[in-house]
């Protein structure tokens, strides 16, 4: 069964440190077969995609590369809009699609993100599609039917891989509890079936065992812990060893 690791650079790195850490990422995936279960994907900013596609295609690494965002079409009058089959030819497999700071700071709604989706799907890009309720809305008991109604805007459209990332959770260093991800990864897992689901929001390589441990969880989404090579290489071991560990 294939696992994910899933890299969202966010808007951290410049364009040459991010050039430099992927370098690194392909000289350890490289040198580590036990990385062939895990899938990993990285995403950069959009401003680094171009050269970090080029660094690993030229090395025939099997590291995939993510858009963090598209556009609501593939082409015409869209002042700074991104192109979906532009970024298929830069060399992206996937793109991110409904993260949660796209939806808070860019008021990205529901009918902008079924713009996207379509304009990413036309264009052969797998879509990560992320969902998440807010703190508020978790402690008002309605996180479930949050996370439902975010899912009703991929219905007709395979996502790649669903990505359940609390918005309380991200950047905070306060992860959800594990049971209560598995929670939600079984009822996503209800609404969406068949497709992977990997948790987001403050993954680091303490916490990362307790959620690769779990039924329902086929990966991670990593924002800030993901932006170093010692962050990386450290969740990539602990990840491939427990992988390793259930096989047996
Ligand atoms: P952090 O890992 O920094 O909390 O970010 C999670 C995230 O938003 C990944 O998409």
């Amino acid at each position: 069964m294939k696992r994910y690791f899933v890299a969202n650079w966010k808007m951290y790195l410049s364009v040459a440190k991010s050039e430099q850490l992927i370098r690194q990422l392909i000289r350890y995936e490289r040198g580590n077969k036990i990385l062939r279960d895990i899938e990993i994907i990285v995403a950069p900013s959009m401003l680094a995609l171009s050269s970090v596609s080029a660094l690993v295609k030229q090395s025939r690494s099997k590291i995939k590369i993510a858009a963090q965002d598209c556009g609501i079409a593939d082409a015409g009058a869209f002042t700074g809009g991104i192109s979906s089959s532009e970024l298929k030819k830069m060399g992206a497999r996937y793109v991110i699609i409904g993260h949660a700071e796209r939806r808070q700071f860019f008021n990205e709604d529901a009918m902008m993100l079924s713009k996207k989706i379509s304009a990413a799907h036309k264009a052969g890009l797998g879509i990560i599609y992320c969902v998440g309720e807010t703190q508020d809305e978790r402690h008002a008991a309605r996180a479930g039917e949050v996370v439902r109604e975010q899912l009703r805007v991929v219905q007709g459209v395979t996502p790649a891989l669903i990505a359940y990332e609390p918005r309380w959770a991200i950047g905070t260093g306060l992860a959800i509890e594990p049971h209560e991800a598995e929670h939600m990864h079984a009822s996503i897992a209800r609404e969406v079936r068949g497709v992977p689901i990997c948790y987001g929001g403050s993954v680091n390589e303490k916490n990362i065992a307790a959620f690769i441990n779990l039924e329902n969880t086929r990966g991670v989404l990593v924002g800030s812990a993901s932006t170093t090579f010692v962050g990386c290489s450290e969740m990539l071991g602990r990840m491939s060893k427990i992988i390793q560990a259930k096989a047996i």
